[in-house]
C-alpha cells in the first residue's frame, strides 16, 4: 500500500470520514553541492521515491488536529492547537513542523485557522499522516512532511497546486523555510523543500539558490549500467544541530570580511587572494563552498554531455571537503564512503547535514554487491550497527495523490 493510500485509511478509521484529499512530498538526495545553499549558490538534488502523505479535511472549530500513523500503523495524535494562536515557541516537538506550515500560511494571507471566511469563527484541519521517508537519515523526512502539509492547507483553502491561482511551487518552498527557520528555530537554507516540491521523475535538479532559477537535467543511470546506492548509516551526532549554525554563522562573516553578498559571489581563481584575507578558522569554510559550487558546475556539464560515469572524483571530492574542511563528516560516513571506494566506486560523498545521516556511493551495477559487501563489512569490523542501503533513482516531487474517492468521481463524470 503506499503512502497516500496508508494516510486515507487511516484518516478514515479515525475521524470516521473520508479525507477531503491526500498531498504528498518526497525526501531527497543530494548529488552534489552540500552547505552551498545558504550560500547563494548551487545544488543538484533528487527526489526519492520515499515519501509522507498528508490526508487532510476541514473543521468547524479553528483547531489543527494533527496524527501521525506510525510503521506497525498506531495512530499517535498530537494535541490540536487553536491555528489563530500559533506563535514561534507555542507548539515544541514533531507538532511544530506541521503547525509552523499553518503559521508561515497564515502570514502570508492563507489562513486554515479561518477556513470558511468568517474570519477566525471557523476552519481548522484534520490531518493524518503516513510516510515512509527515514526519520533522522539526513534524507530530509521533515521537509517532506512540511512540504507536503503546505500543499494539503493549501488544498483545503482552495489553491491546488499548479492551478492559476495557487503559489508557486518555489514561493511554497520559501514559505516552508520561513516556517522552518522562524516557527521551528532551525536555521536551514532552501535546498531541502525546493528539492521536494520541485523534483521531477528521471531528473536532478539543477538549482541556483540565488536568482531561483533552475533546470531540469536527466539522470537515468540505469541507462549508463551506474546506479546510486544510498548508505543510511543509521548514526546521528548530537554536534548536528549547533554545527549547522556554526558554520552558516562562519560564512556569512568570511562574505563580511571578503565585501561580498555572500560566498557565491568569490570565483574560483580568486580563492587564493581571498583565502589570504580571512582568518584561520574562516578559510576552510569559503574554500569548501567557492570549490563546492565549482564542483556543481562541472557535474552539470558532464550529466549534459552524457558523462555520467565521469562525475565520480567530483562526488569524492566534494567528500573530501566536507570532511577535511568543512569539518562535518564523521567516522561512520568517512568509513561507508571509504569502503565503497575501495570496492570500486566511482566516487562516494556524505549527504545533508552532516554528522550522521546518508552518504551516496555512485558505482557500476555490476559491481553494486560487491560495495554493499564491503560496507557491511567495515561497519561489523568497527561494530556500528549495519547501515540502511538502497538505490535510489530520481522520482516525482510533491503532488496531490489520487484516492478512491478521486477515482470515484472520474468514474461518475465519465459514465454520466
Ligand atoms: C540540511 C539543510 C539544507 C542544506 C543541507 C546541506 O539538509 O536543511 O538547507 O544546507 O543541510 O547542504
Amino acid at each position: 500500500m503506499n503512502q497516500a493510500h496508508r494516510a486515507a485509511k487511516a484518516f478514515l478509521a479515525q475521524h470516521g470520514r473520508a479525507p477531503l484529499g491526500v498531498w504528498s512530498a518526497p525526501g531527497r538526495v543530494n548529488l552534489i553541492g552540500e552547505h552551498t545553499d545558504y550560500n547563494d549558490g548551487f545544488v543538484l538534488p533528487f527526489a526519492l521515491p520515499h515519501r509522507i502523505a498528508v490526508a487532510a479535511a476541514p473543521r468547524e472549530d479553528g483547531l489543527l488536529a494533527v496524527t501521525t500513523i506510525s510503521d506497525n500503523g498506531r495512530a499517535q495524535p498530537a494535541a490540536p492547537v487553536a491555528v489563530a494562536d500559533l506563535e514561534p515557541g507555542s507548539v515544541t516537538g514533531w507538532p511544530a513542523y506541521p503547525s509552523g506550515v499553518a503559521w508561515a500560511l497564515r502570514r502570508q494571507g492563507y489562513d486554515i485557522g479561518a477556513l470558511g471566511g468568517d474570519i477566525g469563527a471557523m476552519g481548522g484541519a484534520d490531518l493524518v499522516i503516513a510516510g515512509d521517508v527515514p526519520a533522522g537519515a539526513g534524507l530530509s523526512s521533515s521537509h517532506a512532511l512540511e512540504c507536503a502539509v503546505a500543499l494539503a492547507l493549501l488544498g483545503l483553502l482552495g489553491h491546488e497546486l499548479d492551478a492559476g491561482d495557487a503559489p508557486s511551487r518555489q514561493q511554497i518552498a520559501r514559505w516552508v523555510q520561513h516556517s522552518e527557520n522562524d516557527f521551528v528555530g532551525a536555521p536551514t537554507g532552501l535546498l531541502d523543500q525546493t528539492a521536494s516540491l520541485c523534483c521531477t521523475k528521471g531528473n536532478v535538479l539543477f538549482l541556483d539558490v540565488r536568482s531561483g532559477e533552475s533546470e531540469q537535467v536527466p539522470f537515468d543511470a540505469a541507462a549508463e549500467d551506474l546506479a546510486v546506492l544510498v548508505i543510511d548509516t543509521r548514526a546521528s551526532h548530537s554536534l548536528a544541530d549547533s554545527a549547522y549554525g556554526e558554520r552558516r554563522r562562519g560564512c556569512e562573516r568570511a562574505a563580511e570580511l571578503l565585501g561580498v553578498a555572500a560566498l557565491r559571489d568569490v570565483a574560483v581563481d580568486d580563492l587564493p587572494s581571498a583565502l589570504g584575507r580571512l582568518p584561520g578558522e574562516l578559510a576552510p569554510l569559503a574554500r569548501h563552498v567557492v570549490t563546492e559550487n565549482a564542483r556543481v558546475l562541472e557535474t552539470v556539464e558532464l550529466l549534459r554531455a552524457g558523462k555520467m560515469a565521469q562525475i565520480g572524483p567530483l562526488l569524492t571530492a566534494s567528500h573530501e571537503s566536507l570532511r577535511d574542511d568543512y569539518r562535518i563528516s564523521c567516522a561512520e560516513l568517512d568509513v561507508a564512503v571509504d569502503a565503497a571506494l575501495s570496492a570500486g566506486a566511482l566516487g562516494a560523498r556524505m549527504v545533508g547535514g552532516g554528522f550522521g545521516g546518508s552518504a551516496i556511493a555512485l558505482a557500476s551495477t555490476a559491481i553494486l554487491d560487491d560495495v554493499r559487501r564491503a560496507v557491511n563489512a567495515a561497519y561489523s569490523e568497527r561494530a556500528f550497527t549495519l547501515p540502511r542501503l538502497f538505490v535510489a533513482v530520481p522520482a516525482a516531487g510533491a503532488g496531490r495523490d489520487e484516492t478512491a474517492e478521486d477515482r470515484q468521481t472520474d468514474k461518475n463524470e465519465h459514465d454520466a
